[in-house]
C-alpha cells in the first residue's frame, strides 16, 4: 500500500513534467537536472553515448543536462581504435572526449580487451595465440598514451568470465563463449598482461586512471558466475596484478526483482579485497508492452541499485544509454525494450524521477 501511494505522487509529479515538455520545445529544465543533484551528491552519473548522435540536439542536450560522465558505446572498442595493425584511429573518441571536456564532464574508457566478434579486426583474429600478449599490450598502451589523462577510469577487460561459471571464454569454445584472449578454461595470463601494461603505462605517464575488470551477470554472490568472477579476481590480487576494481555492468530485466542481499554481499566481498567497484552499463529491459506498472517497478528497481550504491559508497553509477530511441535492447531482445531514463521522445521516465528523488 505504502509503495501504491508513494508511486502515484510520482506519477502525478511525472504528468505535470510531461506536460511542460513538449518533444517539440527543446527545453530542459536545468535546476532540477540529475547531474545537479549527481554533482551535489558527489557521485558520477553517466551515459553510454554513440559519438555519431551528438549532432541531434535533443540527444546532447539531454546527455549534457542530466549526465556528469560519458562512456562510449562503441567507438572505442578494438575494431575502432586500431582497425589495422599499428594504425589507430581515434576521430570519433577524441569527439566525444572533447563534447566531456567542453561540458565538463567526466569519460569513462570502454573497452581494451573484449571478446565480442564484432569489434576484433581480422588482423587480430588472424594471430598466433603466443602474439597476443604483444599486441593486447601495443593497444592498451596506444590507448592510454594517447587519451593521457583525459579519462578516469579505464574498462581494461571485458566479460571474460563464461555464463556457466566454468572458466574463461577461451579459444577451445565457440559462438559466444569463443574468445581469442584466452587458451583455456584457466589461462588468463593475455588478460593479466593488459592489466600489467596499463599499469606500467599509467605510472610512465604519470596518470592516476583506475583500472577495471567489468562483466554483466557479475552482481550476485552465490551465482555459478558470479561467484567465478570473485574467486578469479581474487588470486589476481594475491598475485599482484595491479587492477582497481571491478565494474558490474547491471544489465537487468524488469521482471526479475534482483536479489538485493546478495548484490550487497557480492559488494562487501570485492570492497573487504581492498577493490573499488562500480555500476558501469546499467539498464533495466521490460518485456512489451510497456505499462505504467511495469515502468513504476522499473524505477523501484533504478532506485535500489542507487540506494546500493550510496550504502556501499560506489561511486559511479552508468547506464548504458541516454534514450530508448537508441539502446541496443530492441535490436538484441526480441520483445523487449524501454530500458532507459529516458524515453524515444526524449521524455523522462518514472526512472528518472526516483533518481531524482534519491539525490536529495
Ligand atoms: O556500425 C555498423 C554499421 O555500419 C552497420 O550498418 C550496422 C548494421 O548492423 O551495424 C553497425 O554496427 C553495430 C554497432 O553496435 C554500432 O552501432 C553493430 O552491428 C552492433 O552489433 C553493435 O552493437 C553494440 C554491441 O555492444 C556490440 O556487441 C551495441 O551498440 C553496444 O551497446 C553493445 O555494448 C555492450 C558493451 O560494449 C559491453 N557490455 C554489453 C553491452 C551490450 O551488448
Amino acid at each position: 500500500m505504502k509503495f501504491i501511494k508513494k508511486t502515484s505522487v510520482k506519477l502525478m509529479i511525472l504528468t505535470i513534467f510531461m506536460s511542460c515538455t513538449s518533444p517539440a520545445s527543446e527545453k530542459f529544465d536545468n535546476s532540477e537536472s540529475l547531474r545537479n543533484r549527481a554533482d551535489d551528491f558527489g557521485i558520477i552519473i553517466g551515459a553510454a553515448v554513440e559519438q555519431s548522435h551528438l549532432s541531434e540536439l535533443k540527444y546532447s542536450e539531454t546527455l549534457k543536462t542530466q549526465f556528469n560522465c560519458v562512456i562510449s558505446e562503441n567507438n572505442m572498442k578494438f575494431s575502432f581504435m586500431q582497425p589495422n595493425e599499428g594504425s589507430f584511429s581515434f576521430e570519433n573518441s577524441d569527439n566525444l572526449v572533447d563534447y566531456a571536456i567542453e561540458n565538463d564532464m567526466k569519460v569513462r574508457g570502454h573497452v581494451f580487451l573484449w571478446h565480442s566478434d564484432y569489434q576484433i579486426p581480422d588482423w587480430v583474429k588472424n594471430k598466433q595465440y603466443s602474439q597476443l600478449k604483444g599486441v593486447i599490450e601495443n593497444h592498451v598502451s596506444g590507448g592510454m598514451r594517447h587519451f593521457n589523462d583525459k579519462i578516469y577510469a579505464w574498462d581494461v577487460a571485458n566479460e571474460i568470465v563464461l555464463d556457466s561459471g566454468a572458466g574463461l571464454r577461451n579459444r577451445t569454445l565457440s559462438g559466444g563463449d569463443y574468445s581469442v584472449w584466452a587458451s583455456s578454461l584457466y589461462d588468463d595470463s593475455v588478460i593479466r598482461s593488459a592489466f600489467y601494461k596499463a599499469d606500467s603505462v599509467r605510472k610512465e605517464i604519470g596518470d592516476d586512471v583506475g583500472l577495471y575488470l567489468c562483466d554483466y551477470s557479475n552482481e550476485t554472490k552465490g551465482q555459478p558466475k558470479s561467484d567465478k568472477f570473485y574467486e578469479i579476481v581474487e588470486d589476481w590480487v594475491n598475485d599482484g596484478v595491479p587492477i582497481d576494481g571491478v565494474g558490474f555492468q547491471m544489465h537487468l530485466m524488469e521482471k526479475y526483482t534482483p536479489d538485493y542481499i546478495n548484490i550487497k554481499a557480492q559488494i562487501d566481498r570485492f570492497q573487504n579485497l581492498g577493490l573499488d567497484v562500480q555500476f558501469t552499463e546499467i539498464d533495466v529491459r521490460i518485456e512489451e508492452p510497456f505499462t505504467r506498472t511495469k515502468l513504476l517497478n522499473q524505477a523501484e528497481i533504478y532506485a535500489q541499485i542507487l540506494r546500493i550504491a550510496k550504502e556501499k559508497n560506489i561511486k559511479s553509477y552508468l547506464v548504458w544509454g541516454v534514450t530508448d530511441k537508441y539502446s541496443w535492447i530492441p535490436s538484441t531482445f526480441n520483445g523487449y525494450g524501454s530500458g532507459l531514463l529516458f524515453d524515444e521522445e526524449y521524455q523522462a521516465k518514472p526512472a528518472y524521477f526516483e533518481l531524482l528523488e534519491e539525490l536529495k
